[in-house]
């Protein structure tokens, strides 16, 4: 059996999409197979994101009406074999917790790892996402608003059938940690009371490729940071991706001035 793992937040624009997307192309690229479940209803950021979007015959909705099975609804990433999407209904649709969790536990069969990208917030379709899984990432940005919300998200989480929480510290910056400006992932990882599972640094590159073609990711340097998250997840280690170390010391004091200046 697959892991069902939700990639959930308090505020919205945190970066669960981008980092289901991340995550998902790095554990396919080591050959884990898996199927990415859009459950932002209306929105369809993630076929957007994995340039798809003409590719979506069926989605979530159509399936759960009866107009076409599961496996037709699935779209495969062209570059990545095993790589699958199951779009988010492009209407609203009354999916039920039932619903959800015959889908995930039906694609958990088949597939190594789904990954659920829920909408923020903790509303309706939030508890569908959790319904869905048995694992959640809580996706923070080091900032004060979504630490306040990510609080909140982390006490239902852990107050619901969910036997793993592990956070993800998006956006974060060395040179900001260095000088002290930011805070670092041992003090988030305190004050979250929750293990993380990885960190993924502040890139203009994450931003330009998931505003583009997503999977043009693999072929940066930036890449790393999911492989690291990816493998944090199966193998329970905790390696945490350096991302303050050139800013640290005589040469760190310049590059910080350097990023400050620009
Ligand atoms: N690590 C990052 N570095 C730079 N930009 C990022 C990073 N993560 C996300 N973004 C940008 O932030 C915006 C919101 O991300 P998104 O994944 O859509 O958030 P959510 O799904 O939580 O609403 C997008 O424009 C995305 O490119
Ligand atoms: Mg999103």
């Amino acid at each position: 059996m697959g892991r069902k793992i939700c990639i959930v937040s308090g505020k919205g624009g945190v970066g669960k999409t981008t980092i289901t997307c991340g995550l998902g192309l790095a554990l396919a690229k080591n050959g884990n197979s898996v199927c990415l479940i859009d459950l932002d209803v209306g929105l369809n950021n993630l076929d957007v994101m994995l340039n798809l979007e003409n590719k979506v015959v069926y989605d979530l909705g159509d399936c759960l009406s009866g107009k076409c099975r599961l496996k037709q609804a699935l779209v495969n990433l062209p570059e990545s074999e095993n790589l699958y999407l199951l779009p988010s209904a492009r209407s609203p649709v009354g999916i039920t917790r039932v619903d959800i969790k015959k889908i995930t536990d039906k694609l958990a069969g088949v597939f190594d790892y789904v990954l659920l990208d829920a909408p923020a917030g903790l509303n309706e379709n939030f508890e569908l996402a959790l319904y869905g899984a048995n694992e959640a990432l809580v996706v923070v940005t080091p900032h004060v608003a979504s630490l306040r919300d990510a609080d909140k998200v982390i006490s239902r989480v852990k107050g619901s059938h969910i036997e793993k929480t592990e956070v993800v510290v998006n956006r974060i910056r060395g040179d900001m940690v260095a000088r002290g400006e930011m805070l670092g992932h041992e003090q988030l990882e305190k004050l979250l009371k929750t293990p993380l599972a990885g960190v993924i640094p502040e890139s203009d590159k994450i931003n330009l490729y998931s505003s583009f073609r997503f999977e043009r990711i693999q072929k940066s340097k930036d890449v790393l940071a999911f492989t690291v998250l990816a493998h944090n997840l199966k193998t329970d280690k905790k390696v945490i991706l350096d991302y303050d170390s050139k800013y640290r010391g005589l040469l760190g004091l310049i590059r910080r001035n350097i990023k400050r200046s620009i």
